[in-house]
């Protein structure tokens, strides 16, 4: 009875073993891949000294913007540290010759692949750097893989005032339907030092309920504060890239200041 019991109800480390499922969890829809797709294009088309034929996607998971921009012939490097995600990527993607997936740290990375005409960080991960020497190599390790005058898109959250609490505090409880399961989904902000760049530590908490089990994942990410002029310095300090544009919300017209939900960094490597 008890061995039945642990085996369906079974503790994985990460909602990022599930890639039909953490978008949902993220209150984000399919549809808004294809949208960021066709302003990363407007960004290029604005900004790149050059035609982008070759792009490197950082955090790729399982690359849906990669996959996208492959089947429009441009070839595509994916890096990430996880194999399910990787793996999603490569199946989903069999037979595309013109996407490849690299399993490395984003803090620090080397791969064969040279000479990409842009780079791009999806989904709202690059805080999740959260020491300066993470930052920079990772800075360091993007620039070595792109052309002089290359662009680095990075997109972050609007971070609103920082989330200090004393104590573990639930933010967010609800349920959604996605990749076969119902999905409780419980977010918490957790005490964090006063003396560090941090911004917020997010726990997501998640019970997945598939037909024939349930399993549970726990993540917790500190969330580094980061801002349109932090992100200027980064570069800066970087020494390998300078930040030329900050656009909201996938917009060229809305001013910063009125961003709802996200902004993207436009870098360029010096
Ligand atoms: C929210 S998902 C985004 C994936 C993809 N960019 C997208 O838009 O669907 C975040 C990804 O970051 C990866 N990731 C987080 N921290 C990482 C690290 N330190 N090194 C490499 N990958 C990391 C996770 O494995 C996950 O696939």
């Amino acid at each position: 009875m008890r061995r039945l019991r642990l085996d369906s109800h079974a503790m994985v480390s990460s909602i990022y073993e599930f890639p039909d499922i953490f978008r949902r969890v993220h209150k984000e829809q399919p549809y808004e891949i294809g949208e960021e797709v066709r302003f990363l294009r407007k960004v290029w088309k604005r900004h790149a000294r050059r035609p982008v034929r070759r792009v490197i996607d950082l955090a790729c998971g399982n690359s849906p913007h990669g996959q996208i921009l492959a089947r429009g012939g441009i070839e595509v490097a994916g890096v990430d540290r996880s194999a399910t995600m990787i793996g999603a990527g490569r199946r989903e993607s069999r037979g595309m010759k013109n996407i490849s997936f690299y399993r490395r740290p984003i803090e620090r990375f080397k791969i064969p692949a040279r000479g990409f005409d842009a780079a791009i960080f999806m989904s709202e991960t690059f805080p999740v750097m959260t020491a300066n020497d993470a930052i920079l190599s990772h800075l360091e390790s993007v620039a070595a893989t792109l052309k002089r005058g290359g662009l680095y898109v990075i997109d972050v959250d609007r971070q609103d005032g920082l989330r200090s609490v004393r104590t573990r505090k639930l933010w967010r409880d609800h349920t959604i339907h996605a990749g076969g399961a119902t999905v409780r989904v419980r977010a918490y902000n957790r005490p964090m030092p006063w003396d560090s760049a941090i911004h917020s530590i997010f726990e997501l908490e998640c019970e997945i309920k598939f037909p024939a089990r349930t399993v549970m994942t726990r993540d917790i990410v500190p969330i580094r504060h980061t801002l349109p002029p932090t992100l200027d310095l980064l570069a800066r300090a970087s020494g390998k890239f300078e930040m030329i544009a900050a656009y909201a919300d996938l917009s060229f017209s809305i001013a910063m200041e009125n961003c709802e939900r996200r902004w993207w960094g436009v870098l360029r490597r010096v």
